[in-house]
């Protein structure tokens, strides 16, 4: 199974929703194509997408860590749960830097949604400092290593490799990066979780011109698309990449 997953953020209007869908809807998707679509949506549109969208899993961007309580204007993994959520993203890098999001946060966040059967998308990634110093191994190992601490290793957990200087800057990492540092975190995840099952996207400047090079060569299981997954005709064409 391969993964195509539009992180729309803080974008989106219920009209440019309606249009986006017909967008999407006049791509045929192969039968065969083996290929899980996912969208995590703000909040507000959760419930509206569930309905019109079949095939596609619907997803939370964050969630909060605490069980229900009083705790105004978060949003807890049992509601999650209750409204049939298939996935919720957690510990993606604008969560971590703008809303100072720890590790622990993040942890505890993967067990809630772990609680009420609500699978995590937990992304990591290096920033262009840590990167540049040659620190991307550790800095991924002990992301993974505390977001994994105590966890259900029984449960689906999806992993993104999102290095934060190319989130939304247009400078994807190349295929050769991408596949080394891929295979790094796959075998890492299997000590820690004892199996190989977890599926590793990628994500920072996915677009059609480089989504066959990226989603073909560089042994990832998917991708996860901030900005070309608000045009259906970008995310579409991206997807096309896999058929
Ligand atoms: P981008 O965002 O595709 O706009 O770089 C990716 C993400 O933040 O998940």
């Amino acid at each position: 199974m391969k993964y195509i997953i539009g992180n729309w953020k803080m974008n989106m209007s219920a009209g440019e929703i309606v249009a986006f869908t017909r967008g999407v809807k006049k791509y045929k998707i192969p039968k065969n194509s083996n290929v899980q679509f996912g969208l995590a949506v703000p909040y507000v549109y959760i419930l509206g997408m569930a309905k019109i969208q079949d095939h596609v899993w619907i997803g939370a961007q964050n969630v909060s860590e605490h069980d229900n309580g009083a705790f105004t204007g978060e949003i807890s993994a049992s509601m999650l749960g209750d409204v049939g959520l298939d996935f919720c993203i957690v510990g993606h890098s604008e969560r971590r830097s703008l809303f100072n999001e720890t590790d622990e946060q993040v942890n505890a966040k993967i067990k809630k949604l772990q609680e009420y059967d609500v699978m995590p998308l937990l992304c990591i990634g290096e920033t262009e400092a840590q990167y540049e110093a040659g620190s991307t191994k550790e800095v991924l190992l002990s992301q993974i290593t505390k977001a994994f601490e105590g966890i259900d290793k029984t449960k689906s957990i999806i992993v993104a490799y999102e290095p934060v200087w190319a989130i939304g800057t247009g400078k994807s990492a190349s295929v050769e990066t991408i596949r080394e540092t891929v295979g790094f975190i796959r075998g890492e995840i299997r000590k820690l979780l004892g199996h190989n099952d977890t599926p590793i996207l990628y994500g920072g400047s996915v677009n059609p011109s480089n989504s066959n090079a990226i989603l073909r060569n560089a042994q990832v299981d998917g991708a996860l698309i901030g900005g070309a997954s608000l045009d259906a005709d970008k995310f579409m064409q991206i997807a096309s990449s896999l058929f």
